[in-house]
């Protein structure tokens, strides 16, 4: 991709009368856009001087220098020390002739050929070895896109660099999920596979060890400055011909007014990111931070106050014995032993919805997995916003349909689509999972779901399909038992909903149960742990035979940062348009970011609830509500039970964009939704 590039140094420097012999820095300064392979060339090498403190005998890590211009610019202007890592033999090479040109620049910079993702295992010039903390600063000027593997770029860059050490990174960003032919671009043209959300780019630093992070939006500087680049290059054609030929230019001048059209479609944008390594005191203050918040706050301790000597005999009770004897409010599977007025649901859906048990409520014991019989549903769904990966998983089980379908949409693979993980019909529940017990236990070769409410649920998907197999195997999933990989989600339940559906009224009817405040977790993915949140709902009852729902679930934050790292938790929505029988059934809830403690929720009256096409509406306290969709990838099935025509049921499944405006005249807040729409029998 970048030979030309070369080739285009040497005709310059060639009309020069400069192909061989001495070179001055300026000569090579001079070469503009063909020395400096970013944005804003040399002005943006003199901000990262001053952010960094450049100055002589300062130690800087340059990866994927390129030709080397930044490097040599850099030692040239502050006297410091670079190495520069670059993947392309032939640009190293190149980067390495010309600084030797320069006098007395090779000493001070030098040029290693190798991946940015193995900084750990590179041989370095002898003052940068052994490995270790070797260099006080990093650069990385927009490489980090092109890297498959940023996490393990990022982890030798963090273990490379010193305590307090600095660094700057100029990168592509997301700002909204790209279109298909955005997406085509980047990954063909752009050859730039890791374009992520900023809110996961600054998880996976976080992750590594990185703190004192800011990011500033580049995107109007560099959406201005790649068009005026397109236009003007355009303008010089008769010479550029002249000087490199035709191919050169033409190709050029395309790639030039592709990044022009990213930038200006406002879903593709630039960010600068500036950050620093812990120092030792302060490292030890986050790990222990980081470890004591996964453990889970109990009730506090029994207390008493040992003034006049008193001896403390009352020996604090174990968090199990607590949480039977001291309950405010029983836990939900004996609540909902006793029929939903125990834990005053009302019986109609137009009451507000109840938390059923706060955060530490367990999955209720419905007579899960009944013998089918008409009527009976009993059905579960999840699913999951995990920064670059989405999942959704559907079970269904009733009379004429007992099926489990999940599939993926992988961000950084946008190319794959939408991908199938599971689509089966095999009755798979395990005897385990039958009868009353407290935890949902259902299992067959592909999908194994663990659902202890309070106690957490694990999910794991080992698709037998090639295709998302290999998925899985890309995104470097370790393989099972089976020797196939296994997606394991482990998810905390959050806040627990419940209230009756429409058209429901007795006693033994069941509140359906809405978890949408989940946090969820997958080890790895692609070399780095990913957090997000997920929604889970499931209801049992006799439900009519012929149905029809449109559902949205979607989590938005004023910046978009919808991650479980972000300083602050998104807005949760969940909202539905149905219809069973004769009976509508229409609800929209929204769990406010200032509300995930308390879980109260801000509810619309179901006859101010609707859905057009991709918007919900809603009214909440006297302010019109609107959540609109755009929808990223979609995934679709008929659902045939047994096959022999006794139900039909279409279920379409999109990932979408949000956004949510409360309010009018309110800014909307951003994120992400799953969007469901089901029409048919299905009983
Ligand atoms: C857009 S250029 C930027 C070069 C240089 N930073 C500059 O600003 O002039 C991206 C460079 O990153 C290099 N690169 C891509 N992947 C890399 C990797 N895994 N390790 C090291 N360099 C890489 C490319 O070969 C290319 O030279």
């Amino acid at each position: 991709m970048y030979n030309w590039r070369i080739k285009s140094v040497h005709n310059v420097l060639e009309k020069k009368g400069k192909a061989a012999g001495p070179l001055s820095i300026e000569d090579l300064i001079g070469l503009g856009h063909l020395d400096q392979y970013h944005y804003l060339g040399t002005q943006a090498c003199d901000e990262v001087a001053e952010i960094l403190g450049l100055a002589p005998g300062s130690k800087l890590l340059d990866v994927g220098s390129g030709i080397g211009g930044p490097a040599r610019y850099l030692a040239a202007t502050t006297g410091c020390n670079v190495v520069g890592v670059e993947l392309q033999a032939d640009l190293c090479e190149a980067a390495a002739d010309l600084t030797s040109r320069v006098h007395d620049l090779s000493k001070r910079v030098q040029f290693i050929q190798g991946n940015g993702a193995d900084l750990r295992s590179m041989r370095m010039p002898a003052p940068y070895e052994p490995f270790g903390e070797n260099f006080d600063h990093f650069v990385s000027l927009l490489v980090n896109l092109h890297v498959p593997n940023r996490p393990a770029l990022l982890e030798g860059l963090f273990a490379r660099l010193k305590t307090d050490g600095t660094f700057v990174i100029e990168d592509f960003a997301a700002l909204r999920p790209p279109t298909a032919a955005e997406a085509a671009t980047l990954v063909d043209l752009v050859k730039a596979p890791s374009v992520t959300s900023l809110a996961t780019y600054l998880d996976e630093l976080k992750q590594v060890g990185f703190v004192d992070m800011e990011a500033k939006d580049m995107t109007p500087l560099w959406a201005d400055w790649t068009a005026a680049r397109s236009r003007e290059y355009v303008a010089t054609e008769a010479e550029a011909v002249a000087l490199h030929g035709r191919s050169t230019f033409e190709s050029r001048a395309h790639f030039y007014a592709a990044i022009a059209e990213l930038f200006a479609g406002g879903r593709v944008g630039g960010v600068r990111i500036t950050g620093r390594k812990p120092g030792r005191r302060e490292a030890h203050l986050h790990a222990a931070r980081a470890k004591l918040a996964k453990r889970p706050l109990g009730a506090p301790a029994a207390v008493r106050i040992l003034e006049n000597g008193a001896q403390f005999a009352q020996a604090p009770r174990a968090a199990s014995e607590r949480s039977q004897g001291e309950a405010s409010e029983p836990p939900l599977a004996a609540a909902a032993a006793l029929g939903c007025a125990a834990h005053g649901v009302t019986a109609t859906q137009a009451s507000a919805a109840q938390i059923l048990h706060g955060a530490s409520a367990a999955q209720p014991p419905l007579p899960w997995l009944a013998e089918p019989r008409p009527g009976l549903h009993d059905s579960l769904q999840y699913h999951f916003f995990l920064g670059p990966l989405f999942v959704a998983l559907r079970v269904f089980h009733t009379n004429s349909l007992q099926s489990t379908t999940a599939w993926a949409y992988d961000f950084t693979e946008p190319g794959s689509g939408p991908l199938e993980l599971v689509n089966t019909y095999v009755p798979h529940y395990s005897p385990a999972g039958r009868g009353a017990a407290a935890a949902l236990r259902l299992e067959n070769g592909e999908v194994a779901i663990a659902d202890s409410g309070a106690d957490g649920v694990v999910i794991t998907l080992r698709p037998s399909s090639k295709a998302a197999a290999a998925l899985l195997a890309r995104a470097g999933v370790p393989a099972g038992a089976s020797g196939a990989p296994e997606l394991v989600i482990e998810a905390a339940q959050g806040h627990v909903y419940g209230w009756m559906p429409a058209g429901f009224e007795s006693d033994a009817d069941r509140p359906v149960v809405h978890r949408p405040q989940m946090t969820a977790r997958v080890a790895r993915w692609r070399g780095a742990p990913l957090q997000g949140y997920g929604y889970s709902k499931r209801y049992h009852g006799i439900y009519p035979r012929h149905n029809s729902w449109r559902f949205i679930h979607g989590i938005a934050s004023a910046n978009g940062g919808v991650s479980p790292l972000a300083p602050s938790p998104p807005h949760i929505l969940w909202t539905a348009d149905a219809t069973f029988g004769d009976d509508k059934y229409n609800y929209f809830k929204l769990l406010p970011a200032e509300a995930h403690v308390s879980g109260a929720l801000r509810e619309s009256a179901c006859e101010d609830t609707y859905q057009q096409q991709d918007v919900a509406f809603g009214v909440l306290g006297g302010e019109r509500a609107e959540a609109r969709i755009r929808e990223i990838a979609r995934w679709h099935t008929i659902l045939g039970g047994r096959g022999d025509g006794s139900m039909e049921m279409k279920m379409e499944n999109r990932l979408c964009e949000l956004s949510l405006q409360v309010g009018e005249g309110e800014a909307p807040v951003t994120g992400y939704a799953y969007n469901e729409r089901c029409f048919g029998t299905l009983w």
